[in-house]
């Protein structure tokens, strides 16, 4: 890997010149004000019965010739262990509203083979179900969310379901999970009731959900121990309204609210907008778009800050990512897209709002793990290549549950393009569980580099190493013919009487552990 080294200039030293064309932003990191922590699942990911994303993408089956531990695929489980996947969501989506949990156990060759009318109307064989969705689990070393049936399914159903997955002992549900491989229970950490219940998962109204989430809710019953968090299904585009019927009418045991965002570049126009190829203007609009998820949190913590000031409810923002026309040539119920740098900065402007939230937003899903909308990887037969949003997961790893850190911004520039403008600079700091400082950063300005002049009250900034990801344009992004063109390059950084200045390129993102 090339070393790229930005230049570092002492701060104040463009108004020492009098004429200094790139933009300094001061930062200060507050890090004797310790904030709440960044609960590791906000980097979690979410994986559904959707095109390629299980299937091809994930799973190759025991007997392909494509290098495989029990079906699932080397590479790719490989890959996505070093982005230390807190937690994956699974089986859907709208999927999961139309899921029979019995169809994917026992033997494989004699699981009924289904259409999956949500998505493509395509066979789904059910290869996939609970024991092989464990052992990803268990191959990543992550925690399971399972997600329920509540649009086709009943209250018998999921209550067997966890039955079958949790009980210990004697139940004859337990019995059969051993006789189909599994003596020891499934751990299932976080169970979700229905998904999008307004829309695909029955084109509910809050409230007949809500009684439906009370009924059903309530069947899920297992020991303390084995008992999973419950997550319900929130409203469209984090409906406020939905959020305040839910929190006010839940009676059942409940742990968080779901809340689902997409970043659409195009949102109200004819299309949703290319993935690639694109011009400034979606440049723009999408990471607008995808700023837009932090007034969602607000109104809805500021919501619950009033109907549950006890703080019963987190939020899990269980998919989140961004949504364009699908590959030209592809099946468009397959969700495919490609993947550019301009994906990485949206990726990184989430997390920063994840963590400013962290007081409420205890779990967040990116929509999808592979080969579907924002993905991490994305594969063809037995080829497999990292998209930009792979490698800024990466970056971020020192952020899973480190401590949040009060950050001041001043003199950041605003990016203008037409109509639209938006911060220039996304700033995020925090206490890493390895006791370092890390801070995020992110420049949105596609053509011009800003300093970055960093202090952290009561702390000597003495340097700061990491990496950035940035490339020659706006839509870079990662082929198997090129898999390398968009890469994090190290980047590091000395202090001038305890002031770091960091030039951060155009269209770029960092991340650097600060050494006090
Ligand atoms: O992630 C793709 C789909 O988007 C999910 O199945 C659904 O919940 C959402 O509308």
């Amino acid at each position: 890997m090339k070393w790229i080294r930005l230049p570092v200039i002492a701060a104040g030293m463009c108004a020492a010149a009098m004429a200094c064309a790139t933009q300094q932003v001061d930062v200060e990191i507050d890090a004797a004000r310790p904030g709440p922590v960044i609960n590791r699942n906000v980097y979690g990911q979410f994986v559904e019965h959707l095109g390629t994303g299980v299937y091809g993408g994930l799973w190759v089956g025991p007997e392909s010739p494509i290098p495989n531990t029990r079906g699932w695929r080397d590479d790719a489980v490989g890959a996505l262990k070093a982005l230390h996947v807190p937690v994956v969501r699974w089986p859907g989506g709208c999927f999961a509203d139309d899921y029979a949990w019995r169809d994917g156990i026992g033997p494989r060759d004699r699981r009924p083979v289904k259409i999956n009318a949500n998505w493509g109307g395509v066979k789904e064989t059910n290869a996939v179900g609970t024991h092989e969705f464990f052992d990803l689990v268990d191959q990543l070393g992550t925690a399971a969310y399972v997600n329920g049936n509540v649009g086709t399914g009943s209250a018998r159903e999921i209550a067997e379901w966890i039955e079958y997955m949790t009980a210990d002992g004697q139940s004859s549900l337990a019995r059969l999970r051993a006789r189909n491989g599994h003596p020891a229970p499934f751990k299932v950490a976080f169970f979700g009731l229905g998904n999008e219940s307004w829309g695909c998962g029955g084109n509910m109204t809050a409230r007949h959900y809500t009684d439906l989430y009370n009924h059903d809710a309530t069947f899920v019953r297992t020991t303390p121990d084995a008992m999973p968090a419950l997550i319900a299904a929130g409203g469209l585009d984090g409906d406020v309204a939905w959020t305040d019927y839910l929190s006010r009418h839940i009676r059942a045991n409940a742990s968080a609210i779901s809340l689902h965002y997409y970043t659409v570049p195009g949102r109200g126009g004819k299309t949703k907008g290319a993935a690639t190829g694109f011009g400034e203007d979606q440049w723009i609009s999408a990471l607008k778009d995808a700023l837009h998820m932090d007034d969602l949190i607000a109104a809805n913590v500021a919501r619950l800050d009033e109907t549950d000031p006890g703080k019963k409810y987190t939020i899990a923002v269980d998919e989140w990512g961004t949504w364009y026309d699908p590959t030209p040539g592809t099946n468009p119920r397959f969700l495919q897209q490609q993947n550019s740098l301009r994906d990485a900065l949206v990726a990184a402007l989430h997390f920063h709002i994840f963590h400013a939230h962290a007081a409420r937003v205890s779990m967040a899903n990116i929509a999808q793990m592979v080969n579907v909308l924002q993905a991490m990887i994305l594969t063809d037969g037995d080829r497999m290549v990292l998209t930009p949003t792979y490698h800024v997961f990466r970056m971020y790893v020192p952020f899973q549950d480190a401590t949040a850190l009060p950050v001041k911004v001043a003199g950041d520039p605003q990016y203008r393009f037409g109509a639209t403008a938006i911060p220039a600079v996304s700033v995020s700091a925090a206490r890493g569980k390895d006791g370092k400082l890390h801070l995020g950063l992110v420049n949105a300005d596609p053509h011009d580099a800003v300093d970055v002049a960093v202090q952290v009250a009561g702390a000597q900034a003495v340097a700061a190493q990491g990496s950035v990801l940035t490339a020659s344009t706006m839509d870079a992004h990662n082929t198997f013919a090129a898999p390398d063109a968009v890469l994090p390059a190290p980047l590091r950084a000395s202090a001038d009487h305890g002031k770091l200045v960091v030039r951060l390129p155009a269209k770029s993102v960092a991340v650097l552990a600060i050494d006090e």
